[in-house]
């Protein structure tokens, strides 16, 4: 059974515009001891899925419109903020892409750190030390009993993101999720941390959602892979079949762009998201796909199953259509 399942999930903003959906239905699921990879461009909805599921959304402007996020058999939508608070970091617990801004600039990390017990574990919040030490040496931390006593601004981009990764996990959480979790590090530190979630998903059971544009790390990581776009999933598979046998245009363009796959020039996608503000008729990927078919335009594509583990929103892959 999943840990998580997200069923038609509808996320709007206020805007001087007016109200935008930038989730506009997601269905996705997380099963116990997988790591689903989540892809997709820059304002696709892969943050504010997250943030929906963290209970985060009704703190800032945000509104969800309807869906369900279905964790141990609760629907979290419904829970009320104290509810959620027992959930948020002790049971789903979030690792931010930018670990220079996440941690307080100002509290020890020692402090940071006895905080998560102070909310979740109030038992052992003054015999905190032993257990944090050993936490911090398992990932790796040199001279964990020095580290907590330092200030953020004291330690590496690298160092400060295992920070942040140990937080997560002081309860050991059944779902984390880590959202573009090496975007802010540079390449040595980022196959660091790489291999430290690597440790992670081989230890517990615990199912980890993980949000990347480098999709050398999806094939590294993950076993299932969901593609947003425009938020909505666009396609859904393992992920022996996405690098094998994606179907969706903008999957196999996503592919084109890496760069293991082009040849002498590098191969961006042309054309640009649409507008949260545009009126989108049809399938959202229109404009840029090179296989649009004329009611592409003004029909949107629903979600069509090809195989057990595959599944695609694309009329083009319709049986019999797919060339
Ligand atoms: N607080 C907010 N207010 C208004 N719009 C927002 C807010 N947060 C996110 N958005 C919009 O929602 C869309 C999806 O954002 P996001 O989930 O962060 O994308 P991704 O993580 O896939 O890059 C974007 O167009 C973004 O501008
Ligand atoms: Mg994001």
């Amino acid at each position: 059974m999943s840990i998580l399942e997200v069923k038609d999930l509808k996320v709007s903003f206020p805007t001087v515009m007016g109200k935008v959906e930038t989730v506009k239905g997601v269905d996705l699921s997380v099963n116990p001891g997988e790591v689903l990879g989540i892809v997709g461009e820059s304002g696709s909805g892969k943050s504010v899925t997250s943030l929906a599921i963290m209970g985060l959304i009704n703190i800032g402007s945000g509104k969800i419109e309807s869906g369900e996020i279905l964790f141990e058999g609760k629907n979290l939508i419904d829970l009320a903020e104290k509810e959620m608070c027992k959930v948020r970091g002790d049971k789903i617990s979030m690792i931010f892409q930018e670990p220079m801004t996440s941690l307080n600039p100002v509290v020890t990390i020692y402090k940071q750190l006895r905080e998560v017990y102070k909310i979740h574990r109030p038992d052992k919040k003054n015999n905190c030390k032993d257990e944090l030490i050993e936490l911090l040496d398992k990932l790796n931390i040199p001279d964990p009993k020095s580290v907590l006593n330092k200030y953020p601004f004291e330690l590496s981009g690298g160092l400060k993101q295992r920070i942040m990764i140990a937080m997560a996990m002081i309860c050991k959480p059944s779902l984390i999720i880590a959202d573009e979790p090496t975007t802010a590090l540079d390449v040595t530190t980022q196959a660091e941390i790489i291999e430290l979630l690597k440790q992670i998903k081989g230890e517990g059971n615990s199912g980890i959602m993980l949000i990347t544009h480098d999709l050398g790390i999806i094939a590294e990581m993950a076993q299932r892979v969901v593609v947003m776009y425009y938020g909505k999933v666009v396609e859904e598979c393992s992920v022996n079949e996405f690098f094998n046998n994606a179907k969706h245009p903008y999957s196999k363009d996503l592919l084109g762009a890496m760069p293991e796959n082009f040849n002498e020039r590098f191969q961006s996608i042309e054309g640009n998201v649409p507008s949260l503000y545009e009126d989108v008729k049809g399938c959202a990927y229109y404009k840029r796909c090179k296989k649009r078919k004329a009611e592409c335009e003004n029909s949107k594509p629903p979600m069509i199953t090809l195989k057990d583990n595959h599944m695609v929103r694309c009329f083009k892959c319709e049986k019999g259509d797919e060339k």
